[in-house]
């Protein structure tokens, strides 16, 4: 391991829980380093399944230190509310950590979302309500309340003052709602303080620590290399960055100490919310991916978007995320199909695009170039070695690797822990 990234090389739901979750054995502390409660990782044990958001899938090991790094929006409602979900179903999540740095999702952030998205109408980009990109945008224009705030009563109502006023001024003229109350507001968070106070350390420091002393820290990206602020099919994109660059800035280490970076990468593909999608099945092809795969949002319970695999979208996730490896999910899926495709490039303007394109434009109108590939038919879920997949399934993990240039270690057959084939 010892540091690793795992990330999603797609528009985020590829699985990412899974992967995560049987990595986690080996971990020692796994970290959350961007995002917040918008993220939906789905991991099933044995018996029980867990939907998490906010807390890093580490929790599940009773030797793992999950960690939420400074990056990471907080909405403390959401954390206490998961915590008490965990403790009902028999985790102890008492282990986990939060950057002292980390920013607070407040209650004009998630209010502000929806509102905002109503205005935007046909231009919304359909966020997942939870006032991600409010607290971001209050993060970067200096004007956002962190965790450490709660701790010092004065300074806390003083921010919470001067933000407030801005808040309500927007609230109310420009969206005609009704303001927010500041009493209301400060009794609700610095309640939180004595709560939460037991679970906040410098994370920086304790990640820092962990890899002097030769543990094993895995980072735990939210979304996808495609839903990046920065690298992703902007403005359809969520707040923060989860390539592979967003990791140690969102915990407070030096990017030489990054070892391996995972990217997870579904079968085909799948998205939620607006923007381009040049592979999107708008058919009876997607609706049975839809529902042979279970593509339902896990934060919004959403129906998903599907479509083919993109190796124009993996080659770039391999090269803006620089992955080291690669782990296929819901690979058994695609048993019910009896041709399979991949796009190798696009096509618009008269040009053939095998990058991904400079102008977003042209991801909007393009038409993707497909090979086809024969399906296997056969049920692969109860295989155990990749050597015993078909052969026809065996050739599609192969080309995948070969047009993203990078190797697939895992595949995925099936949701349990054991569906889970290594390729040498
Ligand atoms: P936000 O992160 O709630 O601001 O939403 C911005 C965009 O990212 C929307 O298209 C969401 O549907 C998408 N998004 C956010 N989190 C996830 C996720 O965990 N999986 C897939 N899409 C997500």
């Amino acid at each position: 391991m010892p540091a690793s990234v795992i990330l999603g090389a797609q528009w985020g739901d590829e699985g990412k829980g899974k992967i995560t979750d049987l990595l986690s054995e080996k971990a020692d502390v796994v970290v959350r380093y961007q995002g917040g409660n918008n993220a939906g990782h789905t991991i099933v044990t044995g018996t029980q399944k867990f939907a998490l958001s906010l807390i890093p899938s580490g929790v599940l090991y009773p030797t793992v230190t999950p960690v939420i790094g400074n990056g990471v929006v907080v909405d403390p409602k959401w954390f206490f509310e998961e915590m008490e979900t965990l403790v009902t179903k028999g985790i102890d999540p008492s282990r986990v950590k939060i950057s002292n740095n980390a920013h607070l999702i407040m209650p004009y952030h998630r209010k502000l979302d929806a509102v905002i998205e109503r205005y935007l109408g046909n231009s919304m980009i359909g966020t997942t309500k939870r006032g991600i990109g409010p607290a971001y945008t209050d993060k970067y224009s200096r004007t956002g309340i962190r965790v450490q705030d709660l701790f010092d009563e004065k300074i806390f109502r003083e921010k919470l003052e001067v933000v407030l006023k801005t808040k309500n001024q927007q609230l109310v003229k420009m969206y005609n709602q009704l303001p927010l109350d500041f009493n209301e507001i400060a009794d609700e968070y610095l309640d939180y303080a004595p709560r939460l106070k037991p679970y906040v350390a410098d994370t920086s420091l304790l990640v820092w620590e962990a890899l002097q002393d030769g543990k094993n820290v895995l980072f735990e990206g939210g979304q996808g290399t495609l839903l990046d602020v920065d690298h992703g099919t902007y403005p359809f994109v969520t707040s923060s960055n989860p390539t592979a660059g967003g990791a140690p800035v969102g915990i407070g280490i030096g990017p030489t100490m990054i070892d391996n970076v995972i990217g997870v990468a579904k079968a085909y593909i799948s998205r939620v919310g607006t923007g381009p999608f040049p592979t999107e099945q708008i058919n009876e092809i997607g609706d049975r991916m839809i529902d042979i795969g279970g593509e339902y949002g896990v934060v919004t319970g959403r129906r998903r978007r599907c479509g083919w695999l993109d190796a124009v979208a993996l080659r770039y996730a391999a090269r803006v995320n620089g992955l080291t490896e690669i782990a296929l999910t819901k690979l058994d899926i695609l048993s019910h199909f009896d041709t399979i495709k991949i796009a190798t490039a696009y096509e618009a303007e008269g040009e053939t695009f095998t990058e991904m394109p400079r102008q977003q434009r042209v991801l909007h109108q393009c038409a993707p170039v497909y090979e086809e590939h024969e399906g296997w038919g056969d049920d692969i879920t109860k295989v155990t070695k990749y050597e015993d997949l078909p052969q026809l399934a065996r050739d599609y993990v192969e080309r995948i690797e070969d047009l993203a240039g990078v190797p697939i270690r895992t595949v995925s057959v099936g949701p349990g822990r054991i569906a889970t084939l290594t390729k040498e």
